[in-house]
């Protein structure tokens, strides 16, 4: 069955971001023009996705009205002739079909995919977390689509981290079917170093079945006291074969200020319009020492 439908949580309150986040979204943070929740729409869309969901939270309206038409906006640059900018504008409001749900308490990852329930009905679907921004020549998620297409399971993305790094990350136990797919035998959330069962870290992109509905119903609270995505797919994986794939890209971690900030160089660098000024620019700061 083809993935058509993609879950995308962005209840989080962004305190790392704070004062940046206070009325705005973290997902609307911009890398260079465009808000971070765009790439993520954008990878959606370039891996077949139709229909995405938005699990959504307080003053998180701003991401709503980025996917709106805003007559205002197109009728200035209309008037102004800003035709590119124009269809540029437009475009995003054309992108995919998008829906909306309110996750009323914060309760975590997994309470978020378990309000996508009614939406995602009866077919496979994709989860994306907009923290992970992947560039890759094949979207990640793409990627992991073709892994669920041959094995007909869940799969999740996997990243080698350095092993200091593995407390941040949901990590697996997962055993090699080839040099990238793997089958997860074991998962734990934020494992301390000594207890991580591997160095292999979940990043933000998953393809799901429902299977995991009535597991996520059922799920106690796990670290944090949330309800954790990563707890529920251990308890799948007793059940049915979940699977791995360390997918091709670069990551960036844009739920971290420095990563956020090493992604804003890495996209400005591959810009051609800034890409020699900003590279000199560079080399001059480095100079200055
Ligand atoms: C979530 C998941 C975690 C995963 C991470 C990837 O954690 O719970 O398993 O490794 O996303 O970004 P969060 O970073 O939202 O705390």
């Amino acid at each position: 069955m083809q993935v058509k439908k993609a879950v995308f949580p962005v209840a989080g309150l962004g305190t790392r971001f704070l004062p940046a986040t206070k009325s705005s979204p973290k997902e609307m943070l911009p890398l260079i023009d465009k808000p971070l929740v765009q790439y993520v729409v954008e990878e959606a869309v370039a891996s077949g996705i139709e229909q995405l969901l938005f699990v959504t939270g307080r003053s998180k309206r701003a991401i709503e009205d980025h996917f709106d038409i805003s007559f205002e906006l197109e009728a200035l640059l209309q008037e102004k002739g800003k035709d590119d900018m124009l269809q540029e504008v437009r475009e995003i409001a054309d992108m995919v079909k998008i829906f909306y749900v309110r996750q009323k308490q914060a309760l975590g990852l997994g309470h978020a995919i378990l309000c996508a329930r009614e939406f995602v009905g009866d077919e496979p679907f994709a989860v994306l977390l907009g923290d992970d921004i992947i560039d890759a020549e094949q979207p990640c998620l793409g990627q992991l689509l073709d892994v669920y297409r041959k094995y007909r399971g869940p799969v999740v993305a996997l990243e080698k981290v350095p092993i200091e790094a593995i407390s941040s990350y949901g990590c697996v136990k997962a055993t090699g079917i080839t040099d990238r797919i793997f089958e997860v035998t074991d998962l734990v959330e934020k494992p301390r170093r000594e207890e991580a069962p591997s160095d292999m870290a979940i990043i933000g992109r998953y393809v799901l079945t429902p299977d995991i509905f009535p597991i996520l119903e059922r799920q106690t609270p796990g670290k944090g006291g949330e309800i954790q995505l990563t707890d529920a797919l251990l308890t799948l994986s007793r059940e049915e074969a979940i699977y791995g794939c360390l997918f091709k890209g670069k990551r960036h971690d844009c739920g971290d200020k420095l990563g956020f900030l090493k992604a804003t160089v890495d996209m400005a660098l591959k810009r051609e319009e800034f890409n020699e000024e900003f590279r000199d620019y560079l080399r001059e700061v480095l100079a200055r020492g």
